[in-house]
């Protein structure tokens, strides 16, 4: 959610801070912008829309020389999105860009009006800049330590002061930063992604701390300005996993690295027929003594969550419950060190799972996460993590990331079985296989894309559809309809089929498409009974299953068969069909698949 850009050194920033905008606008498309330091002045170019409008500009623009600046790609929080909106932002000495929510905004604002301050932006972050610059008298140490003192709420700072030219001043609270060095100078991101073409290497910028950028390099200090040595890491994405690599959309690219994604994040963990968690240091201990899951996410990571539920509690007989994090830390949840807390998030950083985990942490329950960014903040203060290994991903809607997520919680399952000693060896090894069998399936069922793609373009006019599943499936169907709704506008809805008729059936009319799912056989006749039901209202049913569906012909309009696995793992094979699915429909009504409008991937505030 905003993307952040700086960099000082050698080269020219101008063309640095716009292809890393690029590569970041995938955290906000409203508006971009750019300040560039030249000898006594500092130029700025902003504009609404995308980063290419903001490259045209700065094509028209003369004299964008200089070697030192900063960047900026925004989701809008306060303020409608507008120029002016747009960052950096500039009161007196202070050129910034914010990413996070300044949550005391207002009562600040009316403090700095008394000094003579004047806004003339809507947003929290020209607060911020003023409120720098009014504790500014020539010591970037002593404002940035009491403004963070006097700000609330989540930021990310990078700041150019007027009387310090090649210097880029940063801090963070909540909003992440990451800072690289190189020979050329120094980089400073909201997210690696923006910085891979330069380097693997570098280094979380840890809360209450301050980074100082020059073209000599960077240095971290704590708040009262004593230098530390950053914790560095290394990132093994390659630089073409942020570019589209032949396919039209970041989307459509990262459902196709399914099949990588899964084998990556699955079978170094899988030997010998249980789940092997040695070089993830995962400690056996987190798995013993628990008598409760819970697992707590956003969006499509808590529908890997709803996935997890269903099999840890069917298969191994232990209570799971799954919290929205946006509500988990107002509902002063029952927590102890018998309660396992699995975090499962792909950027790592959604404000609202780092709080639901801090609340956690606090509480004593015994915490894991399940997290795609290494050195994320999440992945930082848990107990432990388990990384999945999806790489990048770019597109605002989560695909190989929801898939990675489920292996993780299905690994999470087989180990909670062999320490608690729930399963014979010889069904965790029946379980290793299967696992294997069902992740086998996601590449043959790629290959059904035309048909896939057929399917789509039949339901591509509607207003509205709705996914039906039970047990294991109602899990599949709130995923796959969250995919249609985000990306197409589809008006889409996910039921448990038995629901359906408490009600919303009476939005079931001619023609409204009903994906239904079916990999569960134990519910298979009553999910089929609800289908006749809505038949019979003149739907148009779409079947995704991988049973035989010989017996039910007649009852359904369109048939997406996926290979056979063994139930437990039903999930795999079914999501990907239903990401073409939403993929397709997108595609066939015409808009942005990668940026679907008001969204943005990363949500850090809350
Ligand atoms: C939907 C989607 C979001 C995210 C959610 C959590 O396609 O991507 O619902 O799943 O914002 O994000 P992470 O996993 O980064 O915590």
């Amino acid at each position: 959610m905003c993307g952040i850009i700086g960099f000082t050194g050698r080269l020219q920033v101008a063309d640095i801070l716009i292809g890393g905008l690029e590569r970041l606008e995938y955290r906000g498309y409203d508006s971009a912008g750019i300040a560039v330091r030249q000898n006594d002045a500092t130029k700025i170019i902003k504009t609404t829309g995308k980063v290419a409008e903001l490259r045209k500009k700065a094509s028209e623009t003369d004299d964008i020389e200089g070697t030192c600046g900063i960047g900026h790609t925004r989701w809008a929080t306060h303020g409608g999105v507008t120029d002016i909106n747009a960052h950096p932002h500039v009161a007196g000495k202070v050129t910034l860009i914010h990413n996070g929510i300044i949550e005391n905004y207002k009562e600040l604002s009316a403090a700095l009006k008394d000094k003579g301050y004047t806004a003339v932006s809507e947003t929290d972050t020209e607060v911020a800049a003023m409120l720098i610059d009014s504790l500014y008298d020539g010591d970037p140490f002593k404002a940035l330590k009491e403004a963070d003192q006097q700000l609330a709420g989540a930021y990310g700072f990078c700041i150019m002061f007027e009387d310090r030219p090649g210097e880029i001043y940063c801090m963070r609270n909540a909003s992440p930063l990451v800072a690289v060095s190189t020979d050329d100078g120094a980089f400073i991101a909201s997210d690696m992604v923006a910085l891979l073409p330069y380097s693997k290497d570098y280094f979380v910028v840890p809360e209450e701390h301050i980074v100082v950028m020059t073209p000599d390099g960077i240095k971290l200090y704590t708040m009262d300005q004593e230098e530390v040595a950053p914790k560095m890491l290394h990132v093994d994405w390659d630089t073409t996993a942020a570019q589209k690599g032949g396919y039209d959309f970041f989307m459509q690219k990262e459902i196709f690295e399914q099949p990588e994604a899964l084998k990556n994040t699955v079978m170094p963990r899988l030997h010998n027929g249980r789940a092997d968690f040695s070089a993830d240091n995962i400690s056996d201990d987190i798995f013993k003594d628990i008598n409760r899951v819970v697992v707590t996410a956003c969006g499509t990571a808590m529908h890997a969550g709803l996935v997890g539920r269903h099999l840890i509690e069917s298969m191994l007989r232990i209570p799971v419950t799954v919290e929205l994090s946006s509500e988990f830390r107002y509902m002063n949840p029952i927590l102890d060190d018998h309660t396992l807390v699995i975090v499962v998030t792909q950027s790592g950083e959604t404000a609202d799972s780092l709080a639901a985990l801090r609340l956690a942490n606090e509480r004593g329950a015994k915490t894991i996460s399940i997290v795609n960014v290494k050195g994320s903040s999440i992945a930082r203060e848990s107990d432990y993590v388990l990384y999945t290994h999806a790489g990048p991903e770019i597109a605002v809607a989560s695909t190989k990331a929801f898939s990675v997520q489920c292996a993780g919680m299905y690994l999470i399952a087989l180990k909670l079985a062999e320490i608690n000693n729930m399963m014979t060896a010889e069904e965790m090894a029946a379980y290793c296989d299967a696992f294997q069998a069902a992740i086998d399936t996601v590449a043959p069922v790629l290959e059904m894309d035309e048909q896939i793609k057929g399917i789509a373009e039949k339901i591509k006019d509607t207003f509205s559809a709705f996914y039906l599943g039970r047990s294991l499936d109602y899990a599949i169907a709130c995923e796959g309809s969250l995919k249609l709704k985000e990306i197409s506008y589809v008006n889409s809805e996910a039921y448990s089929a038995g629901e359906l008729k408490h009600g919303t059936i009476s939005l079931v009319t001619e023609g409204v498409p009903i994906i239904a799912i079916a990999t569960q056989e134990n519910v298979l006749p009553k999910l089929m009974a609800n289908v006749e039901e809505v038949k019979a209202r003149g739907a148009h049913v779409i079947m995704v299953t991988d049973k035989d569906m010989s017996s039910y012909e007649g009852i359904y309009d369109d048939l997406i068969q996926v290979p056979n696995v063994d139930d437990r793992f039903g999930t795999f094979g079914v999501t990907v069909a239903l990401q073409l699915l939403a993929y397709h429909v997108t595609v066939f009504r015409g808009y942005d698949v990668d940026q679907p409008r008001n969204l943005a991937k990363s949500v850090t505030v809350e």
